[in-house]
């Protein structure tokens, strides 16, 4: 299985290399990096499973989720689709978007398989458990604090990226394209001994 952040590295590269057709050409240097997690925003206030969550800095170098995540009726499960895209940061400040949308069903195996380990300490955060069922049941959870400081290094995320500031959009839908959750959050991948 490929992971969307992977598929999307893939898929710069191959930009990188010098094909033509596609618009999005980030030029950027590629490597190891840190990520600074900038701002974390919910696109949809009517979706049956709402994830409000922001960033809180706790000292110069650490990040955490902190949020709540509600539902009533619905589970986040392997029945919705992980739906992603992506828009990069070009020279000039403005945002490029990516024309390709990852789309992949079993949202809940999705998120697992991009958060490797760090998956159950997300879940744990929320007093949540990873189940053989793979799903959320609808209720309310509020998260106790996650520390992003492990990513990448504890995640399947990939360990070289290009260089650059980057919006991702992730939406769950049913299989007919109904969204169930949205949100948007903006990220910073600097070299690894860049200071902020
Ligand atoms: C969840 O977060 C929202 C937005 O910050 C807040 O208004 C709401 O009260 C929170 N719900 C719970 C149960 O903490
Ligand atoms: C997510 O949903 C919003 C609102 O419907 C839509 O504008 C956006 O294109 C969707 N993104 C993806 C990756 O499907
Ligand atoms: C999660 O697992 C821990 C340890 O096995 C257990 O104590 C806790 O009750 C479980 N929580 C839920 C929500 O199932």
């Amino acid at each position: 299985m490929k992971y969307f952040f992977i598929l999307l590295a893939d898929f710069m590269i191959l930009v990188n290399s010098g094909v033509q057709d596609f618009k999005f050409r980030p030029n950027l240097p590629l490597g190891e990096y840190r990520l600074y997690f900038n701002s974390v925003q919910q696109c949809c206030q009517k979706c049956a499973i709402q994830q409000n969550f922001y960033f809180f800095k706790t000292s110069s170098t650490r990040v955490e989720l902190r949020g709540n995540m509600s539902s009533i009726n619905k589970a986040f499960d392997d029945t919705l689709w992980f739906r992603g895209a992506m828009s990069v940061k070009d020279k000039i400040g403005t945002w490029q978007n990516n024309a390709y949308v990852y789309s992949s069903p079993h949202a809940y195996k999705t998120m697992k398989s991009l958060l490797g380990d760090e998956f159950r300490v997300f879940l744990n955060s929320f007093g949540l458990n990873d189940t053989k069922q793979n799903i959320i049941p609808p209720g309310t959870y509020i998260t106790k604090g996650y520390d992003l400081s492990n990513f990448p290094s504890n995640t399947n995320l990939p360990r070289q990226i290009f260089y650059g500031i980057y919006k991702y959009n992730i939406n769950y839908t049913e299989k007919n394209g109904d969204l169930v959750a949205c949100h948007m959050f903006v990220l910073e991948v600097k070299r690894p001994w860049e200071l902020e």
